[in-house]
């Protein structure tokens, strides 16, 4: 292995350097710079997954010329274990298929500042990202303090005042203030927490990325687009434990994200938009999505005060389950919901929302809950299948209104069950409900005590279907 690899390698070196020349030579002449490609293994790096390779990577990075373009090659078979990595401008990490970077699991792995715990980290800079076909790993087990299957305890690394709380861990992989971010053909392995985050930046692609993130850790989202503009997702494969795709604005508002193509379980909502809600999402658009055995499919937790419109979601498949209640998330195919996380928080609207071509088989119905100055406004259902049954153990019977709010409910659950709502249009939907557990539920409408007004339903059906049983 060593030998063909050792051999293998001049004729790369040479072309790399040919490459070089080429590139000093003709760059006064050409209007477009040829890319630089430097391995890592050329900077000092062995891949052995036990020997850190940090200098090692950094220096490649860092004999980039100014501004790119410059791909940061990991050659397989190779475990490149490293403290954070961080980009510069023009700088794409290239792990090849059979590679893969491995963070380091120590706190001094990371800089000081908990805000900036990345494996891999890119900060202002522009034409950043990663691609190649292999794997980025945050070894996420080595953060696990005990196991259980109702929720992993975890480390956290609240001691040393870098940060508070249990969800102290390093994320895999961030963008901050970036613009032209190109995630492709990349998979993200076992993130110790947040695993794709992507902050203050715009004109984001994220294509062919794969994640899968152990089902019993808390945290360990899948891809988190806070305060940025511009984003397309295409063709992602998401299986994690917390929320697999999840907007949210703190600092800024969130405009036009699109996403196609996904397929996505996860033991909380495959999409949720908030609960960070300070600043605006407008125009947003998902479709062809099939989410599988998931705690929630499609979720707004709108808690401080921004405003939602513009979003559509089309051809979705949806199958959604109840989980330990540990975990956010009751069952339900879709979930909007706005209120005040606490007494000191405002209000947002949700407007215009079109759900179109969607099918459910879920273990508990649709919840749409405004409150009195956070009002659901002009809501869409059109071509919708749903259908109710129970296949899990876990009890049903509440409404959950987490983070805040009310928190949980008793409450018998409906099909779709409506508070604070003006503008609700229901076109061609069909609810059907096992048979097995119609004594239990079989409500198919159930409009709170509070305002729902300006309602349509047109072409709406429910009732039992015999299961084959
Ligand atoms: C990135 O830019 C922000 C906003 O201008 C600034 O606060 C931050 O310090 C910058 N970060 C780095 C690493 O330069
Ligand atoms: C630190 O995290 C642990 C859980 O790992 C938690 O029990 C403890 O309360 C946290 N301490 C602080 C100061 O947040
Ligand atoms: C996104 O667009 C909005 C509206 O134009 C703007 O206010 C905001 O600063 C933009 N954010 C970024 C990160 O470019
Ligand atoms: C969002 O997209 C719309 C329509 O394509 C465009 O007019 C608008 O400028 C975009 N806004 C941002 C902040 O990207
Ligand atoms: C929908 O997405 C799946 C991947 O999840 C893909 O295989 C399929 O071709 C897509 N369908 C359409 C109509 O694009
Ligand atoms: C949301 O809309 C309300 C009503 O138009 C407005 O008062 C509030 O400022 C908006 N919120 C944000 C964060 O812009
Ligand atoms: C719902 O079921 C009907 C009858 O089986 C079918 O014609 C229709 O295409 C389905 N709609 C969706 C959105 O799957
Ligand atoms: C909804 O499904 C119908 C029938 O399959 C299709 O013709 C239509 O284009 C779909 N609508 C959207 C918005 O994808
Ligand atoms: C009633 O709701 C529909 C959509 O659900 C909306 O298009 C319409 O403008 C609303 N009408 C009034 C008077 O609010």
């Amino acid at each position: 292995m060593g030998k063909a690899k050792a051999l293998a390698h001049i004729p790369l070196l040479l072309l790399h350097l040919l490459i070089l020349f080429y590139f000093i030579s003709a760059t006064s002449l050409r209007p477009y710079p040829i890319p630089i490609i430097l391995s890592v293994l050329d900077f000092g790096a062995v891949g052995n997954g036990v020997n850190y390779d940090t200098a090692a990577i950094q220096s490649a990075i860092n004999h980039c010329p100014t501004g790119g373009p410059c791909y940061i090659k990991f050659p397989a078979p190779g475990k490149y274990l490293t403290a954070t990595v961080f980009l510069k401008s023009g700088v794409v990490l290239d792990v090849e298929p059979g590679a893969t970077i491995l963070g380091g699991t120590k706190l001094e792995d990371y800089p000081k500042e908990s805000s900036r715990w990345y494996v891999v980290l890119a900060e202002n800079a522009s034409d950043v990202g990663i691609r190649g076909g292999g794997v980025v790993d945050g070894q996420a087990m080595k953060f696990v303090v005990r196991k259980d299957p109702r929720k992993n305890v975890m480390v956290s690394w609240n001691q040393t005042g870098a940060c508070l709380g249990d969800e102290c861990r390093p994320r895999l992989v961030g963008f901050l203030g970036c613009k032209n971010v190109i995630v492709s053909d990349i998979t993200l392995h076992e993130p110790a927490y947040w695993c794709l985050h992507l902050v203050r930046s715009e004109d984001i692609s994220i294509e062919d990325v794969s994640i899968y993130g152990d089902f019993n850790i808390p945290n360990n989202d899948g891809i988190d687009i806070e305060d940025s503009n511009k984003t397309v997702i295409n063709r992602c494969h998401i299986d994690t434990g917390d929320d697999a795709i999840c907007p949210k604005t703190s600092t800024g508002p969130l405009y036009n994200l699109t996403v196609t193509n996904c397929w996505i379980r996860t033991k909380s909502s495959a999409i949720k938009l908030g609960s960070a809600s300070w600043f605006d999402f407008k125009h947003l658009l998902f479709d062809n999505i099939t989410i599988v055995d998931s705690h929630r499919g499609l979720g707004f937790q709108i808690r401080d005060g921004g405003n939602v419109s513009d979003i559509v979601y089309s051809n979705i498949n949806i199958r959604t389950r109840y989980y330990e209640p540990l975990w956010w998330g009751r069952a339900e195919p879709i979930y909007v919901t706005s209120c005040p996380r606490d007494s000191t928080s405002k209000e947002g609207t949700i407007s215009d929302l079109l759900f179109i071509n969607i099918t459910a088989n879920s273990e508990n119905g649709i919840f749409l809950s405004g409150s009195r100055r956070g009002l659901l406004r002009n809501l869409r259902f059109i071509n919708m299948n749903l259908t109710y049954r129970r296949w899990t153990k876990y009890p049903g019977g509440l409404i959950d209104y987490r983070p805040g709010c009310q928190e949980l409910v008793k409450h018998n659950t409906a099909g779709m069950m409506m508070e604070h709502i003006e503008g609700l249009e229901v076109k061609n939907v069909e609810m059907r409900w096992s048979n097995q557990h119609s004594g239990q539920w079989n409500n198919p409408l159930e409009f709170r005590p509070s305002t729902v007004n300006n309602i349509s339903f047109l072409n709406f059906h429910s009732g039992l279907y015999m299961s084959r049983k």
